[in-house]
């Protein structure tokens, strides 16, 4: 079957998308608004762009009136975030933090976590991510305009936070460490269970 993804409704481009591209990493972006609230927000359109310097982007949509999610519009103006890896255990206040609430206000309505302060930047990062990096904006490219139109925001990473315990050799991230939730379609998630070798690396 061959599918023109530009001719159709627009939904229907978009679960085709996200049940193809799987599974997905969650960055759990933690900004601020130029008035000092913390902003969170999931996005799954997320990868590493080059490790030397780090850069990290993912991609947040506009809303379909056309307008800009928070974090952009938080990013733009403040220059800084944090992307928290998403752990099983966080899915519940992760869901949450993904309903909008009003430009502006706080996200103590998200419970089960704890904000603490960054070391290299203003916005705080989410205590029970086992791993976050601190970001410093790189740039913003604007895709297209309008509605669901994508925003790519790359981040230069000034500090990798990881739980002690799940580095080995002082240089590597132990995958079954984070128990990291991979995003399917809807609200279908993933973790990894089993992992197979290839010949090389
Ligand atoms: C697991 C998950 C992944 C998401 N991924 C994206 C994404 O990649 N891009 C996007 O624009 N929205 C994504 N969303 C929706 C945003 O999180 C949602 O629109 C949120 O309200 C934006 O918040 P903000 O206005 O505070 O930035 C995702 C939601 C969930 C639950």
């Amino acid at each position: 079957m061959e599918i023109d993804l530009r001719s159709l409704e627009v939904r229907h481009a978009h679960d085709l998308l996200t049940s193809s591209i799987i599974p997905r990493p969650i960055a759990w972006v933690s900004s601020l608004s130029s008035g000092g609230e913390t902003n969170l927000a999931p996005f799954s359109f997320f990868t590493g762009v080059q490790w030397n310097p780090p850069v990290l982007a993912f991609s947040v949509v506009n809303r379909a009136d056309g307008t800009l999610k928070d974090t952009v519009v938080n990013i733009e103006q403040t220059r800084e975030f944090v992307i928290n890896l998403v752990s099983v255990e966080l899915l519940e206040p992760m869901e949450m933090s993904a309903r909008p609430i009003p430009h502006g206000e706080d996200e103590r309505v998200v419970k089960g976590i704890h904000l603490i302060p960054s070391k290299t930047i203003k916005p705080r990062l989410i205590q029970e991510a086992k791993i976050s990096f601190e970001c410093v904006l790189e740039r913003i490219v604007r895709v297209d305009e309008g509605a669901n139109a994508g925003n790519l925001v790359l981040g230069r990473v000034q500090l990798m936070h990881v739980q002690d315990d799940l580095v080995i050799g002082g240089r590597e991230v132990d995958w079954r460490g984070p128990n990291a939730l991979g995003r399917l379609s809807g609200n279908r998630y993933c973790t990894i269970d089993s992992v197979v070798e290839g010949e090389r690396n």
